[in-house]
């Protein structure tokens, strides 16, 4: 592994102890082990403290801030597994064997390949939409016929079963910046499945899991290629996952380094709970909508800046501020105001979010190159020792995920409007791994409302009215 990979392990691994040292392993008592149904919860504006379902997928301890995935500590599997290993963890509930990581890669390759997609996506005005709003669009034009398990549909015609269009698109390969279109794939398309009925079945199972976890990232690193003029690039079947999505976006294939970095940063992104995104996504699959549908509704959440469309707008904001000279400053208008900190805060964690501290040392490790990077970076330190100093403890604010993503993907060439579209790249798949639990015991969300309005008003009609 090249020696910055290898620089990029040892910064993970002493964030890592420094977590170990700092976080405690407890587990809070209400929020794991057996649930007896009906459960009682105090409950505050905005369900908090609700309870909304059981599950084993993942478990966030705000108290503590640690986060574990199917059991296993996020910071472990940040040192010590990838993406694709931590997608079949969170969707089987166990780590694969080397032949079941070897396939689901290769399932994952297939996957990749969505022209038709793509050809629909790009009739529509990609450059002028929000990237979220084009990202939603794409995802459900991903599967066109089988958005709910409709037999008829199946019954008649294989080919828009899941699996790999057919229709080629115009794609750069080796991008070259050439006007012209490669109708070239590198990849080995896979056989049309025999039974649509059957994978439109699977609609709501593991192969259209597998479909968006790996068709996310192609759509959106082809929405940022085409606002930047340029055309979408076809995915590279021997690049790995992380490698693929920075290889899509910039056109170059990413150092060792870059890819690593990546690579722990979808880990990070990749579930965490019963968070906004996550909650919309489960009420449409519970309706038995479709998992398109879903993953649609979870997109629309996670674009809000109070959630994922948070890290774009930390980088606007110290782009704004200008340097950490001007930190103080800035920082009494803002608490004068009201007004929030972007990347600080969080509904579950009253503690430092784990996340952030790996994205942390990572985003400063990058940032000692280029002078902007150096001081957005020094910005969002100066920041954060003014907020920690002022409402940490008081109010126990402190950075969340989104405060040094964004340092991180501009340092790997991500554009700022992919920001948000890389958090969903990585939350497909907790998102699809929850549909699948939640679908396995289901029940339609349908919360009450406390009527505060009035009763036995008389209808007065329109001409006697003040
Ligand atoms: C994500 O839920 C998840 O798990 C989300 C996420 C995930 O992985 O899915 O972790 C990803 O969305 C992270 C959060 C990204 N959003 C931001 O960084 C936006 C800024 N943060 C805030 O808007 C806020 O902290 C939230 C939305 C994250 C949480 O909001 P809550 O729980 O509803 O808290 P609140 O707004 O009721 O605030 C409680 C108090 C208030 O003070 P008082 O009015 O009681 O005096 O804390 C203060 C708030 O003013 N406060 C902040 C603050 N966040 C809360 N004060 C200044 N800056 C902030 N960022």
């Amino acid at each position: 592994m090249q020696k910055n990979a290898q620089r990029v392990n040892e910064i993970i691994a002493k964030a890592v102890e420094k977590a170990h040292r700092e976080i405690g392993q407890s587990v809070e008592p209400a929020l794991t082990g057996r649930v007896r149904w009906p459960v009682e919860s105090v409950i505050g504006p905005g369900l908090e403290g609700a309870i909304a379902c059981e599950s084993k997928v993942g478990y966030v301890n705000g108290a503590q801030g640690y986060l574990s995935y199917r059991g296993y500590d996020v910071l472990d599997l940040c040192m010590r597994s990838s993406f694709e290993e931590v997608s079949y963890l969170l969707l089987r509930g166990r780590l694969p064997t080397g032949r079941q990581i070897e396939r689901m890669r290769q399932k994952l390759t297939s996957y990749r390949h969505i022209p038709r997609t793509l050809r629909l996506l790009m009739g529509f005005p990609v450059e002028k939409m929000n990237t979220m709003a084009a990202l939603r669009l794409g995802t459900n034009l991903l599967q066109q016929e089988c958005t709910r398990v409709n037999r008829e549909i199946a019954k008649r015609d294989t080919s828009t079963a899941i699996g790999v269009d057919e229709d080629s698109f115009a794609m750069e390969v080796p991008p070259e910046g050439s006007k012209r279109a490669v109708y070239e794939f590198k990849g080995v398309l896979p056989a049309r499945p025999t039974k649509a009925e059957k994978v439109c079945a699977e609609a709501a199972g593991i192969e259209s899991c597998c479909h968006l976890i790996a068709g996310v990232p192609v759509i959106s690193a082809a929405i940022g290629r085409v606002r930047q003029g340029l055309m979408p690039i076809e995915p590279d079947p021997d690049l790995g996952h992380a490698a693929n999505y920075l290889y899509m976006i910039t056109g170059r294939k990413p150092t060792a380094e870059q890819e690593r970095i990546m690579d722990v940063a979808l880990i990070l992104h990749a579930d965490h709970g019963m968070n906004a995104s996550t909650f919309a996504t489960l009420v449409v699959a519970s309706t038995l909508s479709d998992i398109y549908l879903s993953i649609g509704a979870g997109i629309a959440a996670l674009n809000g800046p109070l959630h994922g469309g948070a890290n774009e707008q930390v980088i606007r904001m110290l782009e704004r501020i200008g340097g950490p000279r001007d930190v103080g400053k800035w920082y009494r208008r803002q608490r004068a105001a009201k007004r929030k900190i972007m990347g600080f805060g969080h509904r579950v964690y009253k503690s430092y979010d784990p996340r952030a501290r790996i994205l942390g040392p990572i985003a400063h490790h990058l940032g000692r190159g280029r002078s902007k990077a150096r001081t957005l970076l020094a910005t969002a330190r100066e920041i954060e020792k003014v907020v920690i100093a002022d409402i940490g403890k008081e109010k126990k604010i402190y950075p969340n995920v989104d405060f040094y993503s964004g340092l991180v993907y501009a340092s790997l060439g991500v554009p700022l409007d992919l920001f948000t579209p890389t958090f969903a790249v990585a939350r497909v798949t907790g998102w699809t791994s929850r549909v699948l639990e939640y679908l396995g015991n289901n029940r339609i969300f349908r919360p009450r409302a406390v009527y505060t309005g009035k009763f036995n008003r008389q209808y007065v009609p329109v001409e006697k009215r003040g």
